[in-house]
Order: C-alpha cells, then sequence, then structure tokens
C-alpha cells in the first residue's frame, strides 16, 4: 500500500505550523513569561531555543523522513530501524503514550473554545455594567460562567454543563470529519484554509488591543510589565526549566506529531529550510501575537497588578475569564469576543488533528487497517478515555504533568540519542541534510550530538530531583486513579506494539 503524500510545500509548511501553533501559543506563553520574570524569561528562552528546540527539530523531521520511506510514521516501528535492539520499540511506545494521554484533555480544552466563540456571537455571556469595571465583582460572573460551564472546581467529580459535553462531542465529530479525509485532503487543506485566517485574526485582535487606553492603564503598560526584565530571575533554575518546557510545548517537540507529520514527505524533500519555516510562523505567533494580546489587554483594563494575578491564576482565567470581561465592555465586543476564541479553535484544531494522527499513522502503517476504520477505532477509544478528565477531579492537571511535561523531555532525549548515538552521527547529519536547500550550519552538529543531550539531561535530572519529589507527595484518590488510567494506557499500547510486531514477523 502507498503510504500517504503532501501535496504542497506551502501545505506542509501550514500543516506543520498548524500542528505548533496551539493554545500554547495565546495562552500558555504570556502566563509562562509573566509568572517567570517578565522580559527576562526570553533568555533562557531564547537559549533553549538554540540549543534544544531547533536541533530537536531537525532530528524529528529527519527521523520522521527516515521512517516513512520504509512504511513507518511512528516510532514503535521507525525506532528499531534506527537501533537494533529489542527494546527499542518498546521505547518507541512513548511515541505513542504521548500524544494519545495529551489529545483527551486538549481535545476537551479545544472544545470550550468553541463553546465560546458561540456564546459570543449569540450573546451568552455576561454583560455586567460598565462602572463595575476595576473591582472584584466585575469578573466574578465571568467566573462562575466559566466553572459553571466546565463543572470544575466542585468536588472530585466534575458535572460539566450539557452545553459542554455536547460540543465535546461536535469537536470530536469535527476531529474526525478531517482526520478521514487524510493527510492531503483532509489535514493539509484545513491547514491552507484555518492557518492564514488564524494569522488575520490575531492581527486584528493584537492592532485593537495594543490601543486601548482605560483610567486603569494602557496595553502598552502590559507590554513593558510582560518585556522589562527582572534580572533576580535569571539565575533562578525554575526560570530556566519554565522556559525550556515552553521552548518544546509551543514547537510540539517531544510528542511524537511532528515524526509523523514528516514521514509524509518523499524521500529527497527539504527538511532544513522546511522546518525552520514552521518554527518561524510558531515564533512569530507566539512572541509577536501571542505576546501583544491576553496579558495587555487584562493590563489596559484591569491595572497591572490585577493583570499579573489574573496571568498567576493560570492560563484559563486569562483567555476564559479575563479576556471575555474585557471584550464585554467595548464596541464590536462580541465580535472581537468570537474572533478572540475562533481564533483559539482554529489554533486548537490544527494541533489535535496532529496529535491524534501518530495513532492513526500507527494502525494503518502496522495493522494495515484503512484510513476509515484507523480513525473511527482511534477516536472512539480517545472518546472513552477523555470521560476520565471531563469528570475525574484533577485528572486533567495529572495527565497534562505526566504526558505533556515529564515524558516530553524523556522522549526527546530517547530521540536524540537513538538518531546521532545508535544509528550513528554521520548517517544521522546526512539525513538531515538530504535534498537541503541550505544545508545545517556545521555549528549544530557537536550542538545535536553532544549539547542538546547534555542539556536534556540536566533538565531531567532536574525534574526527578527536584519537581517530582514534591509532586508525589501531594494527590488525592482521584489523582492516584488518574494515575492508574496511564499505567493502563501505557501497557494497553505496549501489548499493541508487541502483536503488531508479532503479526508483521509472520507475514515477513
Ligand atoms: N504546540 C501546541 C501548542 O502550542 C501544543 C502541542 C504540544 C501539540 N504538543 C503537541 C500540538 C503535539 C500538536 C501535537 O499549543
Amino acid at each position: 500500500m502507498q503510504r500517504e503524500k503532501w501535496a504542497s510545500r506551502l501545505g506542509l509548511i501550514l500543516a506543520m505550523a498548524g500542528n505548533a501553533v496551539g493554545l500554547g501559543n495565546f495562552l500558555r506563553f504570556p502566563t509562562q513569561a509573566a509568572q517567570n520574570g517578565g522580559g527576562v524569561f526570553m533568555i533562557p528562552y531564547m537559549i533553549s531555543m538554540l540549543l534544544i528546540a531547533i536541533p530537536l527539530m531537525w532530528v524529528e523531521w529527519g527521523i520522521g523522513r527516515y521512517g516513512g520511506i520504509k512504511g513507518h510514521g511512528t516510532t514503535p516501528a521507525i525506532f528499531p530501524l534506527l537501533w537494533k535492539h529489542p527494546l527499542s520499540k518498546y521505547v518507541g511506545v512513548l511515541g505513542l503514550f504521548v500524544p494519545f494521554v495529551v489529545v483527551c484533555y486538549y481535545m476537551y480544552i479545544e472544545s470550550w473554545t468553541l463553546g465560546y466563540a458561540i456564546m459570543s456571537v449569540t450573546g451568552m455571556l455576561p454583560a455586567p455594567s460598565s462602572h463595575m469595571v476595576g473591582s472584584e465583582a466585575y469578573l466574578k460572573p465571568f467566573q462562575d460562567m466559566l466553572n459553571a460551564y466546565t463543572g470544575m472546581g466542585k468536588g472530585d467529580i466534575y458535572q460539566p454543563s450539557a452545553m459542554a459535553y455536547g460540543i465535546f462531542v461536535l469537536t470530536v465529530f469535527l476531529n474526525i470529519l478531517i482526520l478521514i479525509k487524510g493527510i492531503s485532503g483532509g489535514i493539509e487543506k484545513l491547514a491552507k484554509l484555518a492557518m492564514p485566517s488564524l494569522f488575520a485574526m490575531a492581527l486584528i485582535l493584537m492592532i485593537r488591543v495594543l490601543t486601548l487606553e482605560t483610567p486603569q492603564g494602557s496595553a502598552i503598560d502590559g507590554l513593558n510589565f510582560l518585556w522589562s526584565p527582572d534580572w533576580t530571575q535569571l539565575s533562578n533554575p525554575r526560570v530556566w526549566l519554565a522556559a525550556a518546557g515552553q521552548v518544546f510545548f509551543t514547537l510540539s517537540l517531544g510528542f511524537g506529531a511532528i515524526i509523523t507529520y514528516a514521514s509524509y514527505l518523499k524521500k529527497n524533500d527539504d527538511i532544513v529550510i522546511s522546518g525552520l519555516s514552521a518554527s518561524a510562523l510558531n515564533e512569530l505567533a507566539e512572541v509577536i501575537l501571542g505576546g501583544s494580546i491576553a496579558i495587555p489587554a487584562a493590563a489596559a483594563f484591569f491595572g497591572i497588578l490585577a493583570a499579573q494575578n489574573i496571568a498567576a491564576s493560570g492560563a484559563f482565567n486569562l483567555a476564559f475569564v479575563s479576556l471575555p470581561a474585557i471584550f464585554a465592555n467595548i464596541p464590536f465586543g462580541q465580535l472581537f469576543g468570537f474572533l478572540w476564541f475562533t481564533l483559539l479553535f482554529f489554533a486548537g484544531l490544527t494541533s489535535s488533528v496532529a496529535i491524534t494522527q501518530p495513532i492513526i499513522a500507527f494502525l494503518e502503517d502496522e495493522f494495515k487497517l484503512s484510513r476509515t476504520v484507523a480513525v473511527i477505532s482511534t477516536m472512539s477509544v480517545l472518546f472513552a478515555v477523555a470521560q476520565v478528565p471531563i469528570f475525574l477531579g484533577s485528572a486533567l492537571d495529572e495527565m497534562d504533568f505526566w504526558a505533556g511535561t515529564f515524558f516530553v523531555v524523556i522522549f526527546a532525549l530517547v530521540e536524540i540519542l537513538i538518531f546521532f548515538w545508535a544509528f550513528g552521527s554521520r548517517k544521522a547529519w546526512k539525513e538531515i541534510n538530504r535534498g537541503a536547500i541550505v544545508k545545517v550550519p556545521r555549528f549544530f552538529f557537536p550542538v545535536m550530538k553532544f549539547i542538546t543531550p547534555v542539556f536534556l539531561s540536566v533538565i531531567l535530572l532536574w525534574w526527578i530531583f527536584d519537581v517530582l519529589p514534591d509532586y508525589l507527595k501531594n494527590g488525592n484518590w482521584t489523582v492516584w486513579i488518574a494515575r492508574e488510567v496511564l499505567v493502563g494506557i501505557a501497557f494497553f499500547l505496549g501489548l499493541l506494539v508487541y502483536i503488531s510486531q508479532k503479526k508483521n514477523r509472520r507475514r515477513r
């Protein structure tokens, strides 16, 4: 069976950019920067970008294209080609586990943005009177609204509203519609439509926000706050950890998603410039657009201090509480609210299809399932597991912590070690540069071979010795159930890998 291919270079770059540009760019980035020293956050951010993210990005593209030529798009099947060891396929299970777990809650959050987009245009969001702006009471109806919508925050079992649940089902359905059309017919078409609209919407919102001025402050104050460095924070290891974590998250590194997308490249397609272009689009969306909407708007409306508090209380409050509250009070606010949530929804949708595709590709490549069967079975299982973060208290954070933050670093380290050490640095370097219009600068060879793995190991050790012990100490019964579910998923995927390997050996 011939594997699918991207139809055009532009489509590929937009799809890869769509993979990377997500909720992380518009919510996670500004919150992280605000919490970790403001402008000084950008120093570890840039260093992590150069020494971890860019090298890893090329490594993932290289591994993916290499696997794709041989008919495989996921790491349980690609790692054994690079590293002849009986364990390699089980290490590769990480490349299914991480996206599987993340997509279960990512799609749910994505569905909130669709729900809020609908509520914005239909005028279902609260409309408190303007003389209350600046007082705490002003934000309260929006906070209550979010609590009622998601049913979170009350007890161990959440009770989402019927609307939240219905829209989640709709979101899953939309994802199915795109994925079932395949790589060039579904994902690539979506990216060509959604990415330009996303940038246009973000630009409009940025201009609107930066011209906001109220008695409480201006958006420019917010930019100043976000970008004025707190130098004392530079020696704080947590700031470095946060910056490296953000760089991973925003570029979708260590999830297996880029590998799978790259597996649909042709043998001599360029990856050096394509990869760099997609990453550059992501940084534009993150640093320029993402940094100039949510926080500056909050600063203009509520003053710097309140904006800081909102940022500290988490990304969800920024997106679903403070921004709707702002839009409730400006001309055409309903429309801007709609733009904001549609922007987030497009960002989420182009990412959720990317996190789902590894599972689908695994079933297609290793079990020879047809695309339709692969999509439907993947989505049914994901839908079932998604009930855990929807209803079980703290499960979402727990899944995000393990799959979205911790194992990502492990997986990234494994990838680069397998490619540059087990497979061989010369072969890996040649693999990345094949078909390149411009080759990777020589500077990156020692970086990929030594510096990135060392940097990643340091981060990992930090996690294990500094963050994990504290983290494991607290946790009520819901957290433990969530952890058991995670172990269950890992075993289930491991079993699938075992079966696929048995089957394929017999076939050969
Ligand atoms: N990069 C995405 C964002 O900024 C989130 C993300 C992380 C992701 N890993 C991914 C998206 C893997 C798709 C695939 O929100």
